[in-house]
């Protein structure tokens, strides 16, 4: 007996330490194929999707095939997005959406995320004034009141042609409750960002475990899916209020957060006019304040319409010049005059006004920089009373959507909602912690973004749409911050001046001046050497940076197809449609 048992039991050791062998080098086997095909440029008859992750893209392409429009598809693929590309995609975070319907009517949705009641100008500083860090980019007291959700359930209102909810959602459920394949590049920032999830909260999972990811690895979300399908089921209701809004409370408290369950309630979208300006016989429409991106878009164009640059040459020292100079001042403006409209009269029509930007450009000296130190903000008699991922989409009937969303860095605050499986924003560094002081991005700002309770933080989302000669040309964004402005510029002057094709004007390398630093941004393949000695002998300073904005974009070609591009720059951006 004790023999048999015996044997039985080396037998059964045999099998366990075998089989644990074989699960732990099939774990630690890295798949040798990437688990999605990616596509970063394609041409369709009918509808295309251009999105930060294969998957998320796919998602909106059936939603298409099921008779949805545009607005049902980013829909979809927003939420998708929130459970396959959690560095950005989100519900924990908000976004901008610009949309052109068929018969060319244009509207803007603003569910950018607005500070708690609770939080203060000051709310940064210490007590000699100066401010701390980190406290507006990690943990509780970086986040700002969640829009994403409420800004779905809006655009579903005013739009879907599908008239169900649920059928947007149950993609996002499916890939939460049965997980995905993650690709090489979430692999890599799940890993590189390990600690600070630890850090900031006490149980990371599914988002940490004991071995790093490797790309192929499940990701599989259960409380993430329970979240989902409270909204499935109840809509906007079922994250700002119940179960969900109980948890980001209690996850709050946790922290030393500021978000109460008032907060969520009060959280409120906003439609907005969208910004239209004309660039030749181009009609731009993008988003006004509370982001700065379409104000700052239109500023630029108008700027720089009066010089060849296309006679100057792509690239040439010439041409970054006029356009990096048109940038700065711009920027500039930017850093004085933009906030949330609601709460600061943003002088939108004197900011886009043609003498005022003709005067503002009336010291542009072709053979010399300007000084960003002794260059600042215009002036004029105010006439008024006063880690981000981008979607394009067109659909088969011509309406288009623009939208960018974001948790601003990756993964946001790196908060996770204990039991909602969600991380939230780190959107409170948008605001100007304090006059002069640069946040992430190197941005200045002052009075018009300082923090006030229920105020939006200012973006640089832009979110745009273009006709040419009346009819859909162009639907683009970006993620990247700061860059994300001066690169949807640099795509359209690469279509509409350079004559590039889409996947080339997506891809051509960028450059971006943002008033200060007092630098031109250089991407590393940007402006050729001799171009480059030319720019510095001029007074500007050249700085190279590995890569900036992600530009997701569709194109209508002459024969009526669709072209969408996808942003070499990430290696997850996939273009699909039919
Ligand atoms: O709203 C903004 O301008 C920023 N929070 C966007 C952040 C961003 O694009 C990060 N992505 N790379």
């Amino acid at each position: 007996m004790y023999n048999k048992y015996c044997t039985k039991s080396k037998q059964s050791s045999f099998f366990w330490i075998f089989s644990i062998v074989l699960i732990f080098a099939a774990c630690r086997t890295k798949p040798t194929a990437p688990p999605y095909t990616i596509v970063q440029s394609v041409v369709e008859d009918s509808c295309m999707v251009v999105a930060g992750q294969p998957l998320a893209s796919k998602v909106g392409v059936e939603i298409l095939r099921q008779g949805g429009n545009a607005v049902d598809a980013v829909i979809a693929t927003q939420f998708a997005l929130a459970v396959v590309h959690p560095r950005a995609g989100n519900i924990g975070g908000g976004g901008f959406m610009v949309v052109r319907m068929a018969d060319g009517a244009a509207d803007a949705l603003d569910y950018r995320e607005q500070a708690p009641a609770a939080a203060r100008r000051d709310m940064y500083l210490d007590s000699t004034g100066t401010v701390v860090e980190q406290l507006s980019k990690v943990g509780h007291l970086a986040v700002g009141v969640p829009g994403t959700v409420a800004g779905m359930e809006a655009a579903f209102n005013k739009y879907s042609q599908l008239k169900d909810w649920k059928a947007l959602l149950a993609p996002a459920i499916k890939l939460a409750a049965e997980g995905y394949k993650i690709t090489q590049s979430e692999a890599d920032r799940l890993n590189k960002f390990k600690e600070q999830f630890e850090k900031y909260n006490e149980n990371a999972a599914p988002f940490v475990r004991k071995q790093p990811w490797n790309m192929g690895d499940l990701l599989v979300q259960k409380d993430l899916a329970r979240t989902l399908t409270r909204i499935s089921d109840r809509g906007a209701k079922g994250f700002y209020e119940g179960e969900t809004a109980g948890l980001i409370v209690a996850e709050m408290q946790r922290g030393g957060g500021l978000i109460t369950l008032e907060d969520l309630k009060n959280y409120r979208i906003k439609w907005r006019a969208p910004i239209v300006s004309n660039y030749k016989n181009y009609k731009v429409i993008t988003m006004p304040p509370s982001s700065s991106g379409g104000v700052a878009l239109s500023q630029m164009l108008e700027m720089i319409e009066p010089f060849p640059i296309a006679d100057y040459g792509f690239q040439s020292a010439k041409a970054v010049h006029v356009i990096a100079e048109a940038e700065r001042r711009v920027y500039a403006d930017r850093s004085k005059y933009l906030g949330d409209s609601d709460f600061y009269p943003v002088p939108i029509d004197s900011l886009l006004d043609s003498t005022y930007l003709a005067m503002r450009m009336a010291d542009f000296d072709p053979a010399k920089a300007a000084v960003s130190d002794s260059l600042s903000s215009g002036n004029f008699k105010r006439v008024e009373s006063f880690e981000t991922t981008h979607t394009s989409i067109v659909d088969s009937e011509g309406n288009a959507v623009s939208v960018t969303t974001t948790l601003n860095l990756n993964y946001g605050s790196k908060v996770l909602v204990e039991g909602g499986g969600f991380f939230l924003n780190d959107e409170m560094d948008d605001f100007s912690a304090k006059p002069g002081v640069p946040n992430f991005f190197g941005l200045i700002g002052a009075e018009a973004n300082a923090i006030e309770p229920g105020k939006r933080m200012l973006s640089s989302m832009t979110p745009t749409i273009v006709e040419k000669d009346g009819k859909l040309f162009m639907v683009l964004g970006a993620p990247g911050g700061s860059t994300i402005i001066t690169a949807v510029l640099q795509t359209f002057l690469n279509v509409a001046e350079y004559k590039m094709p889409l996947d080339k004007a997506v891809a051509a390398p960028r450059f971006h001046h943002q008033w200060l630093p007092d630098e031109i941004k250089v991407e590393p393949t940007a402006i050729d050497t001799l171009e480059r000695k030319k720019l510095w002998d001029m007074g500007h300073h050249l700085h190279e940076v590995k890569r900036m904005a992600l530009i997701k974009a569709v194109q209508v070609l002459p024969d009526g197809k669709l072209h969408g591009a996808a942003d070499p720059r990430n290696p997850d951006d996939h273009a699909e449609g039919f």
